[in-house]
């Protein structure tokens, strides 16, 4: 028997402070390690060049993986498609998300105006916890009411649904009774779209065809059931960590507030450093030799994609928060065929939302409270962001 090691204790959901000193040493160490986790043994790929092999080659790294983890409660996705099943159902969403589709009509003025609506609860309050009254809502009502066109109320609830069906192996039940509360909630909304179809994504779901075929109400409600979490959870993570760094790095606050032009690189630079999805998962279809170790065939593989963003060899000093450095070639929306589907969504909600918080509290700083950090294993975001600011411009 190989050895195995097991890795930070907890579960995949808990808050871990900072993992980056033992991804360093896996790095320098054991880049291709062989860990115990929650699904049983699989190999942890924590350099960058290895991460890339992986992620470029679906033919000996299979995404069917993700069949054995977070499809368990989402149903059949393209998460776990390969070649041209994937290829096919990948297409009916990425033409409503490029960047073109994006901007071309009212949708950026709407998120503008979502983002304006929370920051109104509280910006004559001299001080918020803007997880909890801002992150936290904001991208999931952009996405149910833009994207699914659902009512505003209904948005918290998702988000909540979201978190819950993401911790499927922390707390499979209550995964997977947040999958039935999404299907619930969405199967008479699908009836009635299928209907009278309008202009979202369920709607242009119930009405697309896969080679000439209908998709089912299972397939459809699997697609929704990925797009909950895939598009709102990570989002909030990514503004969140990049108004923590903003709020930890005065000089990088500064030269924002000077300068907007610099918001795309915060993003950027926050993405590679705080990665906010940690993993994805391969299959090997073969066996399979990567960076020295031979992997079985039909053994999982992590791909630690927060670590090969802090790889040395790829970004030097990769632990220091930098505006400035070089962000070329991050994996946090992964890389090839499953590269992120809404990546110019979570920049373009990103950028408004940073926006809208620093034209309207233009002197935002950490409260007198601040005690908080970044935290988490498999996710990664603030656990609380605790502001303060004299000035508020009303608009
Ligand atoms: C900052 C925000 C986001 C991050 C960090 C992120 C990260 C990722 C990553 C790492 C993957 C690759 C999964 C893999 O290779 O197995 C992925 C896939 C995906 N993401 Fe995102 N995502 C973000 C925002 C969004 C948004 C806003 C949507 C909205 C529609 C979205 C939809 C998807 C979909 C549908 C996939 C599956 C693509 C496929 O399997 O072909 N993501 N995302």
């Amino acid at each position: 028997m190989p050895t195995t090691v097991e890795l930070f204790g907890g579960t995949m959901m808990s808050p871990v402070p900072n993992p980056y000193p033992v991804y360093k040493r896996l790095r320098d160490e054991w880049p291709v390690a062989l860990v115990d986790g929650i699904f049983g043994q699989h190999y942890l790929v924590t350099r960058y060049e290895d991460a890339l092999t992986v992620l470029r080659d679906s033919e000996r790294f299979s995404s069917r993986a993700n069949a054995r983890g977070i499809g368990l409660v989402l149903g059949r996705t393209i998460l776990e498609m390969d070649g041209p099943e994937h290829i096919r159902h990948r297409r009916l969403i990425t033409p409503a998300l490029t960047p073109r589709a994006l901007t071309s009509g009212d949708l950026p003025e709407a998120i503008r105006a979502t983002a304006h609506d929370l920051v109104d609860r509280f910006a004559s309050r001299g001080h918020a916890e803007l997880v909890e009254e801002f992150t936290f809502l904001f991208p999931i009502q952009v996405f149910t009411k833009q994207f699914l066109q659902l009512p505003e109320q209904d948005a918290k609830q998702f988000h909540h649904w979201a978190l819950d069906l993401i911790s499927i192996a922390d707390d499979p039940p209550r995964s997977f009774a947040a999958a039935q509360a999404i299907v619930d909630y969405l199967k008479p909304v699908l009836e009635h779209r299928r209907r009278e179809p309008g202009e979202d994504l369920i709607s242009l779901l119930a009405t697309a065809r896969v080679e000439g075929e209908q998709l089912t109400d299972e397939e459809i409600l699997s697609f929704c059931r990925l797009l909950v979490p895939a598009g709102a959870e990570t989002t909030y993570r990514l503004l969140g960590s990049a108004l923590f760094a903003l709020l930890t790095h005065p000089e990088a606050m500064d030269a924002v507030r000077q300068d907007g032009e610099l918001l795309p690189q915060v993003i950027e630079e926050t993405l590679r450093w705080e990665s906010p999805v940690q993993y994805v998962t391969r299959e090997t279809t073969m066996d399979t030799e990567l960076g020295g170790t031979v992997i079985p065939r039909k053994m999982l593989v992590s791909v630690a994609l927060g670590s090969a963003n802090r790889d040395e060899r790829r970004y030097p000093d990769p632990d220091r928060f930098d505006l400035h450095r070089d962000t070329e070639g991050h994996l946090a929306f992964g890389f090839g065929r499953h590269y992120c589907a809404g990546s110019h969504l979570g920049r373009l909600e990103a950028r408004i939302g940073l926006e809208v918080l620093l034209e309207r509290l233009p002197d935002l700083v950490q409260d007198d409270s601040f005690q908080d950090a970044v935290v988490g294993l498999a996710f990664r975001s603030p656990n609380a962001l605790h502001v303060k600011y004299r000035t508020t411009k009303m608009v």
